[in-house]
């Protein structure tokens, strides 16, 4: 089977690495790269042959494409690859953010959207290098509710690349619950330079995280049923099981990328809007995190 895959970043080569195993894939990207291998090291140990493409026609006919750009460049690349998306092609969204299936659903029938969660640390290291730091589940769905045959078909394929994955009724409110660990986890580490499991070792950290999560939780069960009661506990447990990764905002502050900021805690400020209920530690931790953008975007 044919499967694509967008944006070569940290998640996007591990996909390519492990459904690589299996099936051909080609790893579409911006930047001509001389590409036709993906190495994974650390919690998992694989080398695959893969198709490396700047070229979107190459995606045609894919049974299915899966997204893992940055949530910021979501809205372009599904203009970019939309043509080549055939009526059988099934989408996936396996980014950090909240809105990005609500995006492809714009371009894309809806009964062929679906939204994923996955909480693996993964850290980049060169084009088709990375590292598997932390083990963590993925959640999949048609969006914003509900299963059909391209969810089943999409679970079997990262099934039998060795991934645990459980298919859910709600998707959207796993989708909330992991934008909640992500505002909790992404940027206090990336203003730290700390790896996520240290959140958990210092009182004032852990604290702090803990405000942050209830007042996101807060303006999450205004929109969706969370699929847990205890939000804080799943924020404490991906932590955990990533303690040795560079959270993916981290590495983009390392890198003097851009970050997903405004996707993730100002997705929260902007919902907690719509409903009136004040959000002003996220506030604050997007405000912090764009200067720091801002530092290293100009030290570079
Ligand atoms: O963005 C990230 O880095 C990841 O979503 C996670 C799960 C927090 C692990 O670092």
């Amino acid at each position: 089977m044919k499967i694509g895959i967008i944006g070569p970043g940290a998640l996007g080569t591990f996909l390519a690495g492990i459904i690589g195993q299996d099936h051909e894939v080609i790893l579409l990207g911006r930047k001509d790269l001389p590409l036709n291998r993906v190495r994974i090291s650390g919690k998992t140990d694989v080398e695959s042959s893969i198709q490396y493409s700047i070229n979107p026609s190459d995606l045609t006919p894919c049974i299915y494409m899966i997204f893992c750009t940055k949530s910021y460049d979501t809205k372009q690349a599904v203009e970019l690859v939309r043509p080549h998306i055939s009526p059988d092609t099934g989408v996936i969204s396996l980014q950090n953010g909240l809105n990005n299936e609500r995006i492809i659903s714009e371009f894309v029938d809806p009964e062929r959207v679906i939204g994923g969660v996955t909480s693996h640390g993964i850290t980049y290291r060169s084009p088709g290098e990375v590292f598997h730091a932390g083990q963590g589940y993925t959640y999949l769905g048609l969006y914003p509710k509900g299963t059909n045959e391209h969810v089943y078909g999409f679970a079997h394929i990262l099934q039998e690349a060795g991934m645990k994955v459980e298919m859910v009724d709600n998707i959207y409110g796993h989708i909330w619950q992991k934008v909640i660990v992500n505002a909790c986890i992404n940027p206090l580490t990336a203003l730290t330079g700390l790896k996520n499991g240290v959140l958990l070792e210092h009182r004032e950290l852990r604290d702090f995280m803990e405000k942050v999560c209830y007042e996101s939780r807060d303006v999450a069960i205004k929109h969706t049923d969370l699929p847990d009661d205890d939000i804080l506990k799943e924020v404490e447990r991906v932590a955990e099981m990533t303690a040795d990764n560079h959270s993916s905002m981290l590495q983009d502050i390392q890198r003097g990328r851009r970050t997903e900021i405004d996707c993730i805690n100002g997705a929260i400020v902007d919902a907690g809007k719509s409903v009136g209920a004040e959000t002003p530690l996220n506030h604050l931790l997007q405000t912090l995190v764009k200067g720091r953008e801002l530092s290293s975007l100009r030290s570079i």
